[in-house]
């Protein structure tokens, strides 16, 4: 048991003690209240047996002996919760992760941003339009996205929907992984036009050939090897909205400590990071696996003290960095954390977000990403593991299952014409179904190529 579990300090609300940025203004604290008692009465969304075993394989992708694919939409909404969303988006990542697991010849510990990634940090409290001040939209756990008094008004009522439509999600997503996906195994009926337009489309259908042959002969198999059709899959979130993950945090019969029971693998976004905040107070004292985004402004003297708070007894499976840095800052910014994370002899996953720090708008106004900044930021992140002597032991991105058209580039070379297309995403634009595959392929490329 850790530290923090024993210290007599914490508590699921110990939080509201400090400093939380990043939430909204309820207007009416019995309405909060009342919605809160009802959400901590609900069922919770996953179980601890689901989160320690998470744990377990975090520490072995810490280990290099597992790749994790962490993905899916900037923020979920309501409205998309629905049956073609949640099955596209959970297939993109299921090929994705077959298209690593052949390349890079380990196991890939699936992650999905759903059932639960509905609340999202703003640069500003309020948003004006033509005069007219509101609240900004907050993510549909806190608000709506019309641009009304109504709408963005701060309603406690979407704590509950919001766990409502999280445990759609999840029923929906463990019923699919229950059955299979038929299309998962034939990758020949994958929609794989888009090769073609790849210059490294002889490569490509190599690789697809080479993932078909595997499937072909591991379902020869399967007859004798049981448990071949079963996939795992663990859902994340941004961890943001304390009051809700407050109202889940748990204690169950036989496991000791809290437990968030609303996801397997909570994160502290870049913007709640602060030591003496109340994310950290939060994120201390539960047992779930956590993560951090880390960002270039980060410098070691302040991730040290940072991992001190949050894995004291360096706990396998406890800790994930994400760094996200940008194409432009990642040689600059990384080599100083990785240095000073190794020379502490800190135990922890060290994991890529090369979307969040290759934001652009365009001259005709999408906020998009260039598909090669992605790369690349990917690119140089596997080079500058490996001179530091540490690992790169993950991906996390923001994706789609849908025909999309938000970032630039790709096989296809997405134009900044094409954005008007099918630009659907409120919040960050996300890889489309293609451009998730190409990525998957282009990392098993460099990883090969760096001897990872
Ligand atoms: C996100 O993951 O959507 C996000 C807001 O990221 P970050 O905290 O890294 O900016
Ligand atoms: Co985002």
């Amino acid at each position: 048991m850790s530290t923090s579990v024993q210290d007599q300090s914490w508590s699921p609300s110990s939080w509201q003690r400090r400093e939380a940025l990043q939430q909204p203004r309820y207007e009416d604290a019995q309405e909060l209240a009342e919605a809160t008692a009802r959400l901590a009465e609900l069922p919770p969304l996953v179980t601890s047996w689901e989160v320690l075993a998470l744990k377990q394989a975090l520490a072995e992708a810490q280990d290099g002996r597992r790749f994790l694919l962490q993905g899916g939409d900037c923020a979920e909404s309501f409205a998309d919760c629905s049956s073609p969303v949640i099955s596209n988006r959970l297939k993109v990542l299921l090929q994705m992760s077959l298209v690593l697991v052949h390349g890079l010849k380990k196991p890939v510990l699936r992650v999905g941003r759903f059932a639960g990634q509905y609340a999202k940090p703003r640069s500003a409290d309020t948003e004006t339009r033509d005069g007219v001040t509101l609240p900004s939209f907050r993510g549909d756990v806190v608000n709506g996205p019309d641009f009304t008094p109504a709408a963005r008004r701060a309603d406690p009522q979407r704590l509950l929907r919001a766990h409502s439509h999280s445990a759609l999600t999840m029923n929906f997503v463990r019923a699919l992984i229950d059955g299979g996906f038929a299309d998962l195994h034939h990758p020949e009926y994958w929609d794989l036009a888009w090769v073609e337009h790849s210059p490294l489309a002889a490569e490509y259908r190599h690789m697809v050939t080479g993932i078909s042959d595997s499937l072909r002969f591991m379902e020869t198999l399967a007859g004798s090897v049981a448990g071949f059709s079963k996939v795992d899959f663990f859902t994340s979130h941004e961890a943001l909205l304390l009051h809700y993950e407050q109202a889940l945090t748990r204690q169950v019969p036989r496991h000791e400590g809290w437990f968030n029971l609303s996801t397997h693998f909570p994160w502290i976004g870049m913007r709640t990071a602060a030591l003496d905040g109340a994310h950290v107070e939060y994120f201390r004292g539960i047992r779930n696996p956590i993560a951090v985004k880390v960002g270039p402004s980060v410098t070691p003297d302040q991730l040290l003290p940072l991992i001190e708070a949050l894995n004291p007894d360096d706990e396998p499976g406890r800790l994930t960095l994400i760094h996200r840095m940008g194409n432009a800052g990642v040689a600059k910014a990384l080599p100083p954390l990785l240095e000073a994370v190794k020379r502490e002899g800190r135990r922890v996953l060290w994991v890529a977000d090369p979307m969040h720090g290759n934001t652009e708008s365009t001259s005709n106004g999408f906020k998009t990403r260039r598909f090669d900044n992605i790369r690349g930021e990917l690119d140089q992140a596997f080079d500058i593991h490996a001179a530091a002597g540490t690992r790169l032991g993950g991906v996390h991105l923001e994706l789609t299952g849908e025909n999309v058209t938000e970032c630039l580039g790709g096989a296809r070379d997405l134009s900044e014409a094409d954005l008007q297309r099918a630009y659907k995403s409120m919040v960050d634009p996300r890889l489309n179904y293609e451009q998730s595959l190409e990525l998957a392929m282009l990392i098993v490329r460099k990883s090969s190529a760096t001897g990872h």
